[in-house]
């Protein structure tokens, strides 16, 4: 949540920064601002996306090569111009940008107040900058010596970039519990949320850890100091990242290429894990451990929003497979609510971004108590990564579209090998049902790339129901988080007001919203309730609600039920979400389309929340 840029060096820096605020806006973006030290400090705010920020940018070119800049998600203070970061000291020499919250900003405004301070915006970030300048101007002190100071007074999650105009060749960061990267160029340093504005620049980063400064002065080497004051020696990482993975690809929204991405992201988690012509499994991230986890008594798996999901459809997977108790907790509940976790217990974190700040803050909370940590997670050396003892990376590339669609179906891919090797070491799983989950599973890609043919019939089920305000999506067994997944995509990005439900619970409330008015997206592939399911389409049918049902390749008897359908290959019963939920994630997408959405930056969300 909120993306910081930052440059010193050489070139002209108004230019890298926008570019990077444009590659980082996905974390936000309800105003952006820069500030350029050129002799002064320029700067430059506007409510909206980074576009108009860069019109207005373009129209100064200011000069300078020194600068920050940010692009916001409003926690305190409406998105509005003055709201929007950099922030400056009363004086408008020092500005600063910070992604995170400031929770005793209270007490620190009525104080900086009662010493002389004024404050022009609503926000957190402000109080920080003026106490800055406090203590610079009080103790006469460099700007790193300041920020340090002040540090000790904050309390909360940040990552901050300050600037001081009467140094113009120095940024100063820190950061506790928000992410931030530094790019090492050649007489230059560049500075982000995420490493996406500096491939372009350089591949050599390194990830600032938590409570460390970075002091970045232009021709002196890099130095990095812990809250402490002690030289901590840079740990440099190579990136592997290609800018074409950050470019639309020729898709008019990132979302609809990460969904057409999908036979190869998903190819992509099982490769080196998977050999249907052997009919082998194997997952390296657990291998050293799989005493521990042959040992287990339950797993607990957290995370938030779609992960959660996926969390959900993991329990039905391992449960299912590797008869091993597991429970699925919102990474929110589960950091406040003084689980029962002990040493013998597994925490297995999802994320696609490594940032959200529950699910970093439930793993923390996890490990004081003994857990072992195993993290699925997509962003290489993000927070959470590095915060797990162990962890299977999902491997499915940038994902830019806020709502998550290949994220998803690469946890779920990875939730599947993980269920399959617990089976074997816990001896759960016959050998002839192991292979051919193998070999399903194997076949996956092809399957999903069937479906992905079907768009233009999904397009046209999109159309009949675009209008709509409210949707129902009932699925049973593997098929329920589907549900719930399908409709958080429908609301997410077409802002229809939409509910999962398992498709049994219908009667026992959503049934009596159904009328005329009522889609409901019935995931009707589960051979093993298939009567149910009749039955719960018919209880739709008989109250006047449309049927969209999701089916198996040749299902007739469903089909005719319907009012439309769309035909899924069939697969292993387990393996059914990595494939019902490709025609949820189009519909939704030609939904908001055609309700003219802005469908990779919805209204209000963020794709990395890391704030609370
Ligand atoms: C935000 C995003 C969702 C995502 C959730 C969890 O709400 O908009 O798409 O599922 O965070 O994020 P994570 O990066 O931890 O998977």
């Amino acid at each position: 949540m909120c993306g910081i840029v930052a440059y010193v060096g050489d070139k002209i820096a108004s230019p890298i920064i926008m570019k990077g605020l444009q590659r980082l806006e996905y974390r936000g973006y309800d105003s952006a601002g820069i500030a350029i030290l050129n002799g002064g400090m320029k700067i430059f705010k506007k409510k909206g996306k980074v576009n108009e920020l860069l019109e207005v940018v373009n129209a100064a070119s200011p000069s300078g090569t020194t600068g920050i800049g940010h692009t916001r998600w409003a926690t305190h203070g409406e998105p509005n111009d003055i709201n929007a970061h950099p922030h400056t000291s009363s004086d408008h020499s020092i500005a600063l940008v910070h992604n995170g919250i400031i929770e005793n900003c209270d007490t620190l405004r009525e104080a900086l107040k009662k010493l002389g301070h004024q404050f022009v915006s609503e926000t957190d970030t402000e109080v920080l900058v003026h106490l800055i300048s406090e203590f610079k101007n009080r103790y006469q002190v460099s700007l790193e010596e300041s920020v340090r100071l002040s540090l000790e007074k904050i309390i909360g999650a940040y990552a901050i970039v300050v600037v001081d105009k009467n140094e113009p060749n120095l940024v100063v960061a820190a950061k506790k519990a928000s992410p931030l990267v530094i790019g090492l160029g050649k007489n230059e340093f560049f500075l982000a949320s995420d490493a996406t504005p500096l491939i372009e620049h350089t591949r050599e980063v390194v990830y600032l850890q938590d409570e460390e400064m970075a002091i970045l002065r232009k021709g002196e080497n890099l130095q990095i100091k812990s809250f402490q004051n002690e030289p901590q020696k840079p740990s440099i990482v190579e990136l592997d990242l290609k800018i074409e993975e950050l470019e639309k690809g020729g898709f008019p929204h990132f979302m609809l290429k990460e969904i057409h991405q999908q036979p190869e992201t998903i190819s992509d988690g099982m490769r080196g894990r998977l050999n249907a012509e052997h009919g082998w499994t194997r997952l390296g991230g657990m291998e050293p451990h799989r005493e521990k986890f042959a040992k287990a008594e339950r797993l607990i798996i957290t995370g938030c929003g779609t992960s959660w999901h996926a969390g959900l459809i993991g329990e039905y997977l391992i449960e299912g497979l590797a008869r091993l108790p597991v429970e699925v907790e919102y990474a929110s509940e589960l950091r406040y609510r003084n689980p029962i976790i002990n040493s013998n217990d597994i925490v297995i974190a999802l994320s696609q971004s490594g940032e959200t700040a529950d699910t970093l803050a439930a793993l923390q909370h996890a490990k004081e108590k003994g857990a072992f940590i195993y993290g699925i997670v997509n962003s290489v050396g993000s927070s959470i990564a590095r915060v797990t003892d162990a962890g299977s990376y999902i491997h499915a590339g940038p994902e830019i579209g806020v709502a998550s669609t290949k994220a998803f179906t690469s946890q779920l891919t990875l939730l599947t090998l993980l269920a399959l090797e617990l089976g074997k070491i816990r001896n759960t799983l016959p050998k002839d049902y192991y292979l051919k989950l193998v070999s399903e599973l194997n076949e996956i890609p092809n399957k999903v790339r069937n479906i992905l043919a079907k768009e233009n019939k999904i397009k046209e089920i999109a159309s009949s129901i675009q209008n709509s305000n409210n949707a129902l999506y009932l699925g049973r067994g593997y098929n329920f988080p589907v549900a719930l997944e399908g409709a958080l995509k429908l609301k997410e990005i077409s802002y229809i007001h939409a509910e999962g439900y398992p498709a049994a619970e219908m009667k026992h409330g959503p049934i009596a919203l159904i009328d005329e008015n009522m889609p409901v997206v019935v995931l009707a592939t589960n051979l093993s309730a298939y009567d149910k399911i009749i039955s719960n389409i018919q209880e739709v049918k008989a109250r006047k609600g449309k049927v969209i049902s999701i089916i198996t390749e040749g299902d007739k008897k469903i089909r005719a039920l319907s009012d439309f359908a769309v035909e899924i290959p069939k697969t292993a019963e387990p393996l059914t979400p990595l494939l019902s939920v490709i025609p949820l994630q189009l519909l939704s997408y030609h939904i908001a389309v055609m309700r003219g959405c802005n469908v990779d930056q919805p209204r209000n969300l963020a794709k990395s929340v890391t704030v609370e």
